[in-house]
């Protein structure tokens, strides 16, 4: 709070623009980290909204059920991966992750492996601040001062994809190598793998390819680890696929969601887990049940407002199939002539790039700050990653699309 400057008072928001208390209007060209995919102040989420508010605004989720969550289930699940079958509910993306790990090393346990004990990630991952979610995320700026309270789990490289396929091969490989000497070296103490699938969030944008998600599902099922998908940003079409999972044809045994469930109206969060994992929590001893409860869990306003908001991508998935093209169009019409700009890369909605800086490229980079600024001032709300520069609209989003890149372009040029 000593260096930050004063937040900015928004008193409006409709589709991608939001309205700031002096009139100033701006563009959210990043769906307000990335949950408003229908934009803001959608009228029909509104609408099933205040319906369900007058109806059944609450009732707690231990021993009753309810419409909402019922029928948010039954509608989520044929766009799961076919492996997930079972839905717990709870709100917000760093809880959906606890409870995969929670669910993950309790599977183990009840099936009498309580040593099972750790988990693997990624470094550059990102899948939430409470603690068990920051553990599993390898190194990353965020959370340096909390180290010593953390859970030590270990993390492997993320092996970012480029235009180089034999590049490629040789990092996912590295990669695969890493796993295999912690799983011998510490041999039947891994409960699960958790990875952000195709694309790492707020580490930076950062994109693997669709094979090694295919490489690591198999390594998973030859070293009998549980696989975790985190699509708490990836899912809802993000990637240009319902989920990350599907686009890869790839079957998780968990997988998180959260932030674009409910159109970011209000929180939610899913994990959805296998048949297998459910089944090992059946029991006649009260201590192997899942002991994982929140006040709010399958709030029936927010489920409504999930099954709104997945009725409106179902009634159109073309805002998020075909936006990876104008991206690449805008970028190659915008971008090309602009020798700053590097590494640029698209995964379906996202599209992101370095803007190059003698500064180096971490989080706390002053060029990402002075970039964050320049931007508002053209009216376009970005917030890069260190000098990590990236888009994610919401899917309303359409003529502005050319606009933004324009800004952008003159933005970068006049650095
Ligand atoms: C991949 C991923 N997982 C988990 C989270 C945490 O979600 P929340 O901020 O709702 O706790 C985030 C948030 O950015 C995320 O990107």
């Amino acid at each position: 709070m000593k260096t930050a400057p004063p937040p900015l008072k928004v008193v409006r928001g409709h589709g991608a623009i939001l309205k700031l208390e002096d009139g100033t209007e701006i563009i959210d060209c990043i769906s307000s980290w990335w949950v408003n995919i229908h934009g803001h102040s959608n009228p029909e989420i509104a609408k099933a909204i205040y319906e369900q508010a007058i109806h059944l605004e609450h009732v707690m989720f231990a021993g009753f059920t309810h419409d909402p969550a019922e029928v948010l289930a039954a509608r989520l699940l044929p766009h799961l991966p076919i492996s997930l079958r079972k839905i717990f509910f709870s709100d917000n993306g760093s809880t959906a992750v606890e409870v995969a790990l929670k669910m993950a090393y309790q599977y183990w346990y009840n099936k009498g492996h309580a040593d099972r004990d750790r988990f693997i990630g990624f470094d550059g991952g990102y899948h939430g601040d409470t603690v068990g979610a920051m553990s599993i995320a390898g190194s990353s700026p965020f959370w340096q001062r909390y180290k010593r309270m953390m859970p030590e789990f270990d993390a492997v490289s993320y092996p970012l994809k480029s235009e180089d396929v034999a590049a490629n091969e040789e990092r996912e490989n590295e990669t695969l190598k890493q796993m295999k000497k912690l799983v011998i070296s510490k041999k039947k103490k891994y409960a699960g793998v958790c990875i952000e699938p195709l694309v790492q969030g707020a580490g930076g944008m950062r994109m693997c390819s669709e094979q090694f998600l295919v490489k690591l599902a198999k390594f998973c099922r030859d070293n009998d680890l549980l696989l975790i998908f985190d699509e708490v940003m990836t899912g809802f079409g993000r990637t240009g696929d319902w989920f990350a999972a599907k686009k890869v044809n790839v079957e998780p045994d968990i997988m998180c969601l959260s932030k674009g469930i409910t159109g970011g109206f209000v929180p939610l969060a899913v994990t959805a887990c296998s048949d297998r994992i459910y089944e090992s929590f059946l029991s006649d001893d009260p201590q192997d049940m899942f002991a994982h409860g929140h006040s709010y869990t399958a709030n029936p306003i927010a489920c409504a407002a999930a099954v709104k908001s997945l009725e409106l991508l179902e009634a159109d998935t073309r805002p998020f199939t075909e936006m990876e093209a104008k991206h690449r169009s805008y970028a190659n019409e915008f971008f090309t002539d602009i020798k700053t700009i590097k590494n640029l890369r698209f995964c379906g909605t996202i599209v992101a790039f370095e803007v190059e800086s003698s500064g180096g490229n971490h989080y706390y980079n002053e060029l990402g700050l002075t970039l964050r600024q320049k931007f508002l001032e053209e009216g376009l709300l970005i917030r890069p990653l260190g000098n990590t520069v990236y888009l994610m609209p919401p899917y309303c989003i359409t003529e502005s699309l050319s606009f933004i890149y324009y800004k952008i372009a003159k933005v970068i040029s006049s650095l």
